[in-house]
């Protein structure tokens, strides 16, 4: 090998390339933060499996010639059925942290949702791209007014939905979190929580991460349906629901005023052994009988785990730590990167499947046996 040969290693190919950059990239006690779930991680690995378990019936003998992965997200037009998740504190990632993310989003070409747990207020987010589709997600506060404030100034910033999520009354145990005793470095915020008197995440104990203090202090652990019409009034928005694996829920989330259902268990960071967002989505799809779109996130990794999404009867899926890591490596471009891997490897599932476009990923792509 001559020394200007690049060892294969660091060509990144596809998302997992990403993810062992991106450790090598980060701080440890970022990375734990980034990678880790709730306790033993049953539903982290879960999530992930789930996906490589089903197997594809592919079809042949179609002309696949001209094929599109274009569609819209609750009326937005996208490149892609692929979006970006909240995520909070990206500026761990990288210094270009949310505004990197808005505009690597814009460039995909697709829909990015803002996290409350940011590192960026959330207008200065929407500045960085006004004309692009971009959702605010809420955690609401134990102090609503708030709540109230920042969902109306995320209505006045140009945020076109909100994302409440509702898996997460209080935070799970992230072991790897208590462990390393993350909390924000110096000179980051919690620009949101400014107002509410929570924008310096606390000091971590040996209990407790300095996350799971600044959930405590600030959060309101009594989220009911009743508090998803509360918010599309007071923000004019529709509101999607996220943190759903139960057709149940689902009906209740609907029968309150949600505009579309999440499936989602925060990428394994919240219940662990909960079921799989892959196991989950049927019954939730069934349950939701074509009245609002369904969209599905965790362990989403290759463009064959969007099609099997997309199979299942989704809409679209999110992408959480995948463009975390890409940001990591390359700020802004990077998370493009990411994006666009993921939508080049959708576009070759669609045309080894017989499907030129998205409406031609239908229930029969999946075998009724897993793979391997
Ligand atoms: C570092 C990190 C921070 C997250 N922060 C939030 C958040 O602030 N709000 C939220 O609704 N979900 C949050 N999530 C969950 C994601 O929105 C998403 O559900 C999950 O990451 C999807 O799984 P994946 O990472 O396997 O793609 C976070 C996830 C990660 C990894």
């Amino acid at each position: 090998m001559t020394g200007h040969a690049i060892p294969m290693t660091d060509q990144l190919l596809n998302l997992f390339d990403y993810e062992r950059a991106a450790q090598a990239r980060v701080a440890t006690p970022t990375w734990e933060y980034q990678a880790g779930g709730a306790n033993d991680e049953v539903t982290l690995r879960a999530n992930r499996a789930a996906w490589d378990e089903l197997a594809i019936r592919f079809r042949t003998m179609i002309d696949v010639s001209t094929r599109s992965t274009a569609t819209t997200i609750l009326g937005a037009p996208v490149s892609m059925p692929i979006f970006v998740a909240p995520t909070a504190m990206q500026k761990l990632a990288h210094p270009d942290g949310e505004c990197g993310m808005a505009r690597a989003t814009a460039q995909a070409g697709t829909l990015l949702v803002v996290s409350t747990t940011a590192t960026t207020g959330l207008s200065e987010v929407a500045a960085e791209v006004p004309e692009a589709p971009k959702w605010f997600q809420v955690y609401v506060y134990s102090g609503r007014e708030h709540t109230e404030a920042l969902v109306r100034e995320a209505a006045a910033a140009g945020y076109r939905a909100l994302v409440l999520t509702v898996d997460t009354p209080v935070l799970g145990r992230r072991e790897r979190d208590i462990r390393s005793g993350f909390t924000l470095p110096p000179g980051l915020e919690i620009k949101n929580a400014v107002d509410a008197g929570m924008g310096a995440v606390p000091t971590a104990t040996g209990e407790s991460s300095g996350l799971m203090r600044h959930f405590r202090g600030l959060h309101d652990p009594a989220i009911t349906p009743r508090d998803i019409r509360w918010l599309r009034e007071i923000s004019g928005l529709p509101v999607v629901v996220k943190g759903i694996v139960r057709g149940d829920d689902a009906r209740r989330a609907i029968d309150g005023g949600a505009s579309a259902i999440i499936v989602s268990n925060h990428g394994g960071r919240q219940l662990d052994t909960a079921i799989a967002t892959a196991r989950a989505l049927p019954e939730v799809v069934a349950a939701v009988n074509g009245a609002v779109e369904v969209y599905v996130d965790g362990g989403i990794r290759r463009g064959t785990d969007v099609l099997k999404a997309l199979a299942m009867g989704a809409r679209a899926v999110l992408l959480g730590r995948p463009v975390l890591w890409g940001l990591a490596m390359n700020g802004a471009a990077g998370a493009q990167h990411v994006l666009e891997l993921l939508r080049d490897e959708l576009d070759l599932a669609m045309a080894l499947t017989g499907s030129p476009s998205l409406s031609d990923i239908t229930p029969d792509l999946l075998a009724g046996a897993r793979a391997g």
